[in-house]
């Protein structure tokens, strides 16, 4: 019985029981509980005491074997695995690597860092949580003005000198941070988060992202403003975009206007996103209004300046035809995993 169990067990070895289940498999098989060799102990319980001695040396002596063999198995499989000789074929294609993706706020604005980089804006930054005078103040929001009243604010901190903290209603007040700093000429791009006291809904959210611009030289005229607009619409939403001013009011600017671009949906013939119209409104821009550039210490006669701010939520939105700002926080992957890009 021992030569015929310990060829047997040779047999699986030249098989190429290669994985270390197999060899459990054979150890159970054998030595396990309901096992060949517990079967055999238990024969021997009632086999006639006389020869009981006997039997159990020969019954020992073949667990000792069927384990040493089982042993020399094992062994054998753990090395080849180790030495990855018989396993792997290294011309197989490897596993998958899957990369994550950008977010499409992301995606969007660097696209359009890039866009502005390439004619010469620079990117500044300020903080979230701002004092009055920057976000409202020095831009010619006087006190009372019902200006104010257009952006719901966050109120931080009150203060004595009446130079409230507030988390900034919109990125231009980091206009105000530039022109505090530099002199001109300022050509600058400001991405970042802005906050309004507003009910979260599909159309609009406490926390967005805007980025602003801002351009001050001698002899800056409203054409440049044109050009500068029309050269980033195109860009962004291909070659054959028109653009359109309308008249509109912002303290900082004058005159101010707001941008619309032809819809690239519908191509301007009229479609649910465009609301018939053909023309999508995406930024507020204007002139810097004097009072704005002499608060800041920059003399209006010598220099002036066009600005604008759009909403980088909006303009991903008639990007990739997105239907809910909310789907931008919720961190959905259905979501999340459709957009890949270069930026
Ligand atoms: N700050 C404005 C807003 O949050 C957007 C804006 C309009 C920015 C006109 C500008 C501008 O720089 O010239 O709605």
């Amino acid at each position: 019985m021992k030569e015929r169990i310990l060829e047997e067990i040779g047999k699986v070895n030249d098989l190429k029981a290669s994985e270390i289940n197999d060899v459990e498999n054979i150890r159970i098989q054998y030595l396990g509980k309901k096992g060949l060799l517990n079967d055999l102990f238990l024969e021997f319980k009632a086999a006639p005491s006389q020869e009981k001695k006997e039997i159990g040396l020969l019954l020992n002596e073949l667990k000792i074997a069927v384990q040493d063999k089982i042993e020399a198995l094992r062994e054998a499989v753990v090395s080849e695995e180790e030495s990855g000789v018989e396993k792997d074929d290294l011309t197989k294609p490897s596993t998958e690597f899957t990369l994550g993706s950008r977010h499409p706020l992301s995606i969007v604005r660097n696209e359009i860092i890039e866009i502005f980089s390439k004619v010469g804006y620079v990117v500044e930054e300020g903080p979230e949580i701002e004092d009055d005078w920057h976000v409202f103040s020095s831009l010619n929001f006087p006190p009372e003005h019902p200006a104010r009243d257009m952006q719901d604010t966050f109120f931080v901190e009150n203060r004595e000198d009446g130079n409230n903290a507030v988390l900034r209603t919109h990125t231009s007040s980091v206009q105000v941070r530039v022109m505090e700093t530099q002199k001109p000429p300022i050509r600058i791009i400001a991405p970042g988060r802005v906050f309004r006291n507003e009910a979260i809904s599909a159309r609009a959210h406490c926390i967005f992202h805007q980025i602003e611009g801002l351009y001050i030289d001698k002899n800056v005229s409203f054409a440049d403003l044109k050009q500068n607009l029309l050269y980033f619409a195109k860009e962004m939403f291909g070659e054959s975009t028109k653009i359109r001013l309308r008249p509109s009011y912002f303290p900082f600017t004058e005159p101010s206007a707001e941008m619309d671009i032809s819809c690239n949906l519908c191509g301007g013939k009229g479609c649910n996103v465009c609301k018939q119209t053909g023309w999508l409104e995406i930024m507020g821009c204007g002139m810097v209004d004097p009072n704005v550039l002499e608060a800041n210490g920059i003399d209006s006669k010598e220099y002036s300046g066009f600005a604008f701010g759009m909403g980088i939520e909006r303009i991903t939105m008639l990007k990739y035809n997105v239907k809910d700002l909310r789907l931008y926080f919720e961190n959905d992957m259905r979501f999340l995993k459709q957009f890949t890009s270069v930026y």
